[in-house]
């Protein structure tokens, strides 16, 4: 039996758990990070790629930002498309000069984990029966095996980074949280391709045959989406037929298309929105995932992962620095407001653009015209804009120990 002693055991090496990791450690605060998956798994699963003003300048000031200054596409604007027709929303003009930079969320998993290697602090990879106790008491334990070995982690905190499907958010005894849940009736299948993206900028488009997305991941590669039903199975779907059916939903009347190219990568994701509050279960704090869900049509998952883990961030900082529990307190109730929010933007982005079985003539109807408003009022594209760029952050990078540094570019 392996015994180790840290001050704070993290469950997960997706972007919250990594995220933290890092912002402790330059705070001087000692973690182990505990991940089922291998280093390589974690790495190549291809998933968010949209990041926020307050994400990009979080990694700047956290120093892992080689990769995302080189790299990173910094979009200035965004297209919505219906009935055929692009209309550009300028976020950089409606909020200040905001924008967003697409870089792939695996990218800034592998820049992440090579910023936690060059600490030298414990990350485990392959870890097998994760499981968290004591979780009332001020010394939590996380058990796992790992190489055949059983270990023990005897920690002061435990952060539950594991995502949806972890084990940390099972572990709240029943009532002790509340659950929301919308389950939506469609999923989105992604595809990435080889083909140079035909535009600087995505593409947001609402079509008959329901919703379609065009996004990238660099000069070389474009990342596509289509509505299809809950649950399809990705094997009813030959290349062929994916383009064709990318093809008709987003070609507009002036002639735009996605360029086509080999298909790399393909899957289905399930379309859901999910909160559970409070975030925190005695000395166990959950962060992203595996507190909240949303639908991808906002791109808000992992910015709000990175902003749980920067409020975390504080409140252990000043537990450590000054003895003081407000912060550890208040940590839910400033998470779960940023969540809300973010829910609502997402499903409201997710009901405007998609098609809904049953819905009605009148249902129909209703979105094109909140399309045409959002098109064409000033104050429905700034709505829309200061969301998608992010609202302002709940706690300042100096209280979680930062310097700020804007991104360079
Ligand atoms: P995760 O990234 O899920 O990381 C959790 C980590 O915990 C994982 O590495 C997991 O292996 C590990 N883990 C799980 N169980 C255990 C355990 N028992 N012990 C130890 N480790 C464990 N968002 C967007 O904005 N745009 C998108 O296009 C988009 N696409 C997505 C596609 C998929 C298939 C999924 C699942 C999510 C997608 N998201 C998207 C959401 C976004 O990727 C997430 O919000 C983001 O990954 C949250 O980060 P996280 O660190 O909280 O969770
Ligand atoms: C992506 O590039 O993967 C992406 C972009 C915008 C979204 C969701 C996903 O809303």
């Amino acid at each position: 039996m392996g015994s180790l002693r840290t001050q704070v055991g993290i469950v997960g090496a997706g972007p919250a758990g990594l995220l933290l990791g890092h912002l402790l450690h330059l705070n001087g605060i000692d973690t182990v990070v505990v991940e089922a998956r291998s280093r390589d798994y974690v790495i190549d699963r291809v998933r968010a790629g949209v990041l926020e003003q307050g994400t990009v300048d979080l990694l700047v000031a956290l120093g892992v930002s080689t990769g995302l200054c080189r790299a990173g596409l910094r979009h200035e604007g965004l297209y919505v498309t219906f009935d055929g027709r692009r209309h550009r929303i300028d976020l950089a003009d409606l909020t200040g000069g905001k924008a967003i930079t697409i870089y792939g969320q695996n990218e800034v998993v592998r820049d992440l984990i090579d910023a936690r290697s060059a600490t030298t602090r414990p990350l485990y990879f392959g870890a097998e029966g994760v499981s968290v106790h004591g979780l009332e008491t001020s010394k939590p334990v996380l058990r796992f095996q790992h190489g055949g070995t059983d270990h023990e982690v005897h920690c002061d905190f435990i952060a539950g980074c594991d995502g949806s499907h972890g084990i940390c958010r099972p572990s709240i005894p029943a009532g002790a949280q509340t659950v929301y849940e919308r389950v939506y009736p469609f999923g989105w299948l992604g595809i990435l391709a080889e083909a140079a993206p035909s535009s600087d900028e995505l593409v947001y488009t609402y079509h008959e045959r329901g919703f379609a997305l065009f996004s990238m991941r660099s000069p070389r590669i474009t990342r596509l989406y289509l509505q299809v039903p809950a649950d399809e199975p990705i094997e009813s779907w030959s290349d062929e037929a994916i383009w064709d059916e990318m093809l008709t939903r987003m070609t507009t009347r002036d002639g735009w298309r996605p360029n086509v190219g080999r298909i790399l990568q393909k899957s289905v994701t399930p379309m859901r929105s999910f909160v559970a509050a409070p975030m925190r279960y005695g000395r166990l704090f959950l962060a992203g995932d595996s507190a909240h869900i949303v639908p991808p049509t906002g791109a808000k998952g992992l910015n709000l992962a990175a902003s749980d883990v920067l409020v975390l961030t504080r409140a252990l900082r000043a537990f450590y620095e000054q003895g003081r529990t407000e912060w550890l307190d208040e940590y839910s109730n400033v998470c779960v407001r940023r969540v809300w929010r973010a829910q609502r933007f997402s499903w409201w982005m997710t009901s405007t653009l998609h098609r809904f079985p049953n819905e009605s003539a009148f249902d129909h109807q209703r979105q094109i015209a909140d399309l045409d408003y959002l098109t064409s009022s000033r104050a429905a594209m700034t709505s829309l804009a200061e969301q998608y760029v992010g609202l302002p952050a709940e706690v300042s990078f100096e209280s979680a120990g930062l310097q700020l540094h804007t991104a360079s570019r």
